[in-house]
């Protein structure tokens, strides 16, 4: 039944929100706070994919099914996200779905391309590729999120509730310790997140080390909270200036 469960999973992950430091001591945090806040005002959040890292996505008919948080083995979301569905129907058409069945609330498998149906192991329930409901006892169709081609490579997906603010402060090293840079944004629970660093923007940003408390070593990659709630993640500051982001990590399941 869990076909799709033993795909090969790889990881990707999103920029969803950025926070700006101009270090070496100039008088720029409050300035800085308040620029990000404004950046960041909207609670959706956009999935910015690359066709040519997604195989499946390159062909018509093709399908993957991205998860924000884990799937527990009863279908079921163990966290607030639903995985979302991408279909590639033809002439360029692309479609993004929330996986939640309109039944009971499993989650949905992908497109099967054999058939050109989504299917819901649960009860039985049939889809279309842009989610209408074909047969099953499911009540409506799967909801569907704004999705944007360019017409080259990059699809852009937009998920309510998914966007976060991120407020960047300067903090003290403690006892000749390296200056530190303090991120805080509200933890969504469950959600992996890690966080990147470029020097400019037109450099691509690379994960950094961090530390969960002021003075712990900054040696962690990831960043999971149990429950949704405010977190505060610590990092080095090296450079004189640079572009720190908190980045979610995403699985193709
Ligand atoms: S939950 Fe999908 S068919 Fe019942």
């Amino acid at each position: 039944m869990k076909q799709h469960l033993n795909r090969r999973r790889f990881l990707r992950t999103f920029t969803l929100a950025t926070a700006y430091s101009s270090l070496l001591g100039k008088a720029w945090t409050d300035l800085v706070a308040a620029e990000i806040r404004l950046m960041s005002t909207s609670t959706t959040g956009t999935l910015r994919l690359k066709l040519s890292n997604f195989p499946a996505l390159q062909s018509e008919f093709g399908s993957v099914r991205l998860a924000i948080n884990p799937l527990r083995a009863d279908l079921m979301p163990d966290g607030q996200f639903y995985p979302v569905i991408i279909n590639r129907g033809p002439n360029d058409t692309f479609y993004a779905l929330n996986s939640r069945c309109t039944h009971q609330g499993c989650t949905v498998d992908p497109l099967d391309a054999s058939t050109n149906q989504i299917f819901c192991q649960c009860h039985g329930s049939v889809y279309a590729i842009d989610g209408r409901r074909l047969a099953g006892p499911a009540t409506g169709s799967l909801s569907r999120y704004t999705i944007k081609f360019d017409g080259r490579d990059l699809l852009e997906v937009q998920i309510p509730s998914l966007g976060y603010s991120i407020i960047g402060s300067n903090v003290q090293g403690t006892g000749g310790s390296a200056p530190r840079f303090r991120l805080d944004f509200r933890a969504t629970r469950k959600v992996e997140y890690e966080i990147q660093f470029r020097e400019s923007l037109d450099k691509d940003p690379a994960p950094i080390p961090f530390s969960a408390t002021p003075d712990g070593a900054a040696d962690q990659t990831v960043f999971t909270s149990a429950s949704t709630a405010n977190a505060s993640l610590y990092v080095e500051r090296k450079s004189p200036a640079g572009f720190y982001t908190v980045a979610v990590r995403i699985t193709e399941i």
